[in-house]
C-alpha cells in the first residue's frame, strides 16, 4: 500500500494535462486500478484484519481522491494564467469609435411637415395602404371610366383591393370613422406604376382635410400660404385653377423657383414656378358619401414628400432615396 501511495505521488507530480489526471484516476482509483484490486484482495484475509485493511484502503482511496482535485485545481489555474499572459490587452490603444445612424431625409421632411401643421391644430392620421378600390377612387367621386384607374398606373391586387395611389382615401377613412369637424394631416407611402428620375413606384404624400361649419376657400389660402413659407422661408406663393374629381373648385399652388429664385432655369422650365401642391374645396359628392351633413364644408390638399425633400436640398435625382447610399444619406445627419 505504501508503494502504490509512493507512485501515485510521483505520477500526480508529472501529471500537466486534464489528460494525465484522467489516466492516472483511471489507474488508481478506476475500476480496474490498482486501489480497487486491493478490495479484491480482502476476501482472502481474517474477519479481524479486514477491518484493518479495510479503513487503510478507504483511507488511501480518499487520499487519492482528494489529491487529484486539488491538482486539477492548481491545473486549471496554470492553464488560465497562460492563457491571460498570452492575451495582453493594450489599453493605451482608442477605442472604437460607434457609429450613429441617422434619420432618412423622407422621414425628416415628414416629421418637419408634420411639426408645422401640428403647430396650426391639426392632428395626424395614418391610412392604409394597402386600400379598397371603392376609397382609393369610388368615394372619391373618381367615377369607373375615369383614367386614373387604368391598369397602367394602379398596382391591382384583385378586383376590388389595391396599393392605393393616393394617400386621399384616408380623408374617406377619417369621415366615415368621426363626426365632423375634423382637421388632419396624413403621411403615408403611395404607388403608382411609374419609374423614372422625378417618378418612382413607390413614393410618400401627406394628404391634408378641414372639414367644419363656414370654411372657405381663404381659409385654404391663408393655412396653405402660411405652411409653405413656414417651410420653405419667404418665396411668393401662387394658386392656379386646376381639377381634381374630389375637389370644387381646384387649384395647384406654385412657389417662385427657389433653384433660380424665379428667374428661370431647366428645374422651372424656364417659368420662374414650381408646382409644389394640389388642393380645392372638398367636393359635395365626397362630404355626401361619409354621410357629413349638409352645413359641413372643408378644404382639403395633397403634396409630394419626395418633390419637397428635392427642392428643400436641391436633389435631381429620386432614385437617391430609395438606394440608402451611406455617402448619400451621411449628407443628412
Ligand atoms: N390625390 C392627389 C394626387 O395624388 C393630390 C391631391 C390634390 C389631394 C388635391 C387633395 C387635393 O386632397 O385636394 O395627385
Amino acid at each position: 500500500m505504501y508503494y502504490i501511495k509512493k507512485e501515485f505521488e510521483a505520477a500526480l507530480k508529472d501529471a500537466k494535462t486534464h489528460e494525465d489526471l484522467k489516466q492516472i484516476k483511471a489507474s488508481f482509483i478506476g475500476k480496474k486500478g490498482r486501489v480497487t484490486e486491493l478490495f479484491k484482495q480482502m476476501s482472502y484475509l481474517e474477519d479481524e484484519q479486514k477491518k484493518e485493511f479495510g479503513k487503510n484502503i478507504n483511507q488511501l482511496k480518499n487520499y487519492i481522491e482528494n489529491s487529484i482535485k486539488r491538482k486539477l485545481d492548481e491545473i486549471n489555474e496554470t492553464i488560465k494564467r497562460e492563457s491571460l499572459d498570452k492575451e495582453s490587452i493594450d489599453i493605451t490603444l482608442p477605442a472604437r469609435k460607434s457609429a450613429f445612424g441617422s434619420i432618412h431625409p423622407i422621414t425628416e421632411t415628414i416629421i418637419e411637415i408634420e411639426d408645422i401643421f401640428k403647430s396650426m391644430g391639426f392632428d395626424v392620421e395614418t391610412g392604409n395602404e394597402i386600400e379598397y378600390d371603392r376609397y382609393n377612387f369610388e368615394m372619391l367621386n373618381i367615377p369607373k371610366e375615369h383614367p386614373a384607374r387604368d391598369m397602367q398606373d394602379t398596382f391591382y391586387i384583385n378586383d376590388n383591393v389595391l396599393l392605393r395611389t393616393h394617400t386621399s382615401p384616408t380623408q374617406i377613412r377619417v369621415m366615415k370613422e368621426k363626426k365632423p369637424p375634423v382637421m388632419f394631416i396624413s403621411p403615408g407611402k403611395v404607388y403608382r406604376r411609374d419609374s423614372d428620375i422625378t417618378h418612382s413606384p413607390m413614393f410618400h404624400q401627406v394628404e391634408g382635410l378641414l372639414v367644419d361649419r363656414d370654411v372657405h376657400f381663404s381659409d385654404l389660402k391663408g393655412v396653405l400660404s402660411e405652411f409653405l413659407r413656414m417651410y420653405f422661408g419667404d418665396v411668393p406663393v401662387r394658386f392656379r385653377p386646376s381639377y381634381f374629381p374630389f375637389t370644387e373648385p381646384s387649384a395647384e399652388v406654385d412657389i417662385g423657383c427657389i433653384i433660380c429664385k424665379g428667374k428661370g432655369c431647366r428645374v422651372c422650365s424656364h417659368t420662374g414656378f414650381l408646382e409644389v401642391l394640389g388642393c380645392g374645396m372638398v367636393h359635395p359628392n365626397v362630404l355626401r358619401n361619409v354621410e357629413y351633413p349638409k352645413e359641413y364644408s372643408g378644404f382639403a390638399f395633397g403634396l409630394g414628400v419626395e418633390r419637397f425633400a428635392m427642392l428643400k436640398h436641391g436633389i435631381d435625382n429620386i432614385k437617391l432615396f430609395f438606394e440608402n447610399d451611406i455617402r448619400f444619406l451621411k449628407q443628412f445627419s
